[in-house]
């Protein structure tokens, strides 16, 4: 891959990944409007999400795409259907969502049937297919582990570890960390870890990133204006640029 920098999200289920990299969006896409680089936000959780939070459209992912292409092909055997529904940069072109200010690409669910590649093996293909054309692309992950390994993401420059204060959340944080170490997962430049949804004392927090050596990126407040636009369905992209979380996300960032 080519583009200058690539930067994923992860973390267990619904401790706020999308709604940070919704929010590192809207940051982003501020600072390219200056410097005229060109920005590629990724849904790659198959349950889709960023989509709604970003109030992009939720028909065009390359999951529908390669099933329109599955189901209109009237000639040849299935194996070559499938074979062309496989073609990457087709399946790219068919669900690229070129914006003014970002362009969105949604990975969608894939129909099993014909299916001789994983979703993961198409976010590899699609990333290599678009790295060329973007400086920056922003994956907001599922919440598995797997994308994040080798055989996915082959370059990561930033990595961010999302959490809440829960347990759960932070053992999902030491594990990526342990694969990290490991050399399970690509080399990245820049890890860290983002605190999300924080009311209360953060020490134990910070005790916790401490011992497991990671760094701390920051800690992006519960807020009630986050919340209540996610309940209406507004775009957090379209969050006031004084907000606290939409800023503690540009801060965290910066520090990665
Ligand atoms: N800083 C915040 N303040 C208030 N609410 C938040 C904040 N961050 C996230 N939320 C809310 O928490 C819920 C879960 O967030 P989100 O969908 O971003 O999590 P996720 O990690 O992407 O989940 P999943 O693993 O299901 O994709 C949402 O309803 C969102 O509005
Ligand atoms: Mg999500």
């Amino acid at each position: 891959m080519t583009a200058k920098k690539v930067i994923a999200v992860c973390g267990k289920g619904g401790v706020g990944k999308t709604a940070y990299t919704s929010m590192l969006t809207r940051v982003l896409s501020d600072r390219v409007a200056k410097t005229g680089e060109k920005l590629l936000v990724v849904d790659a959780d198959p349950a889709l999400g960023l989509n709604y939070a970003l109030g992009r459209s939720t028909e065009k992912t390359i999951g529908s795409v390669r099933d329109l292409i599955l189901k209109t092909a009237e000639q040849g055997s299935r194996k070559e259907q499938a074979a062309l529904a496989d073609k990457v940069d087709y399946l790219v072109a068919g669900a690229l969502d070129e914006g003014e200010k970002y362009s969105f690409l949604a990975m969608g669910r894939m129909d099993a049937i014909g299916c001789f590649c994983s979703i993961n093996e198409l976010l590899k293909g699609a990333l290599d297919e678009l790295s060329s054309s973007f400086d920056i692309i922003l994956i907001d992950g599922e919440a598995g582990l797997e994308q994040i390994n080798r055989q996915v993401v082959e370059h990561i420059d930033t990595l961010i570890l999302v959490t809440d204060s829960s347990l759960r959340g932070m053992k999902t944080v030491q594990h990526i960390s342990g694969l990290l170490k490991e050399g399970l997962i690509p080399d990245c430049k820049s890890v860290g870890v983002v605190f999300n949804r924080t009311q209360a004392d953060v020490a134990p927090l910070m005790k916790f990133a401490k011992d497991l050596n990671i760094k701390v990126l920051g800690f992006v407040p519960y807020d009630k204006e986050v919340e209540a636009f996610d309940l209406e369905g507004k775009s957090l992209f379209d969050l006031p640029a004084d907000n606290p979380a939409l800023k503690a996300v540009a801060e965290s960032f910066d520090k990665a």
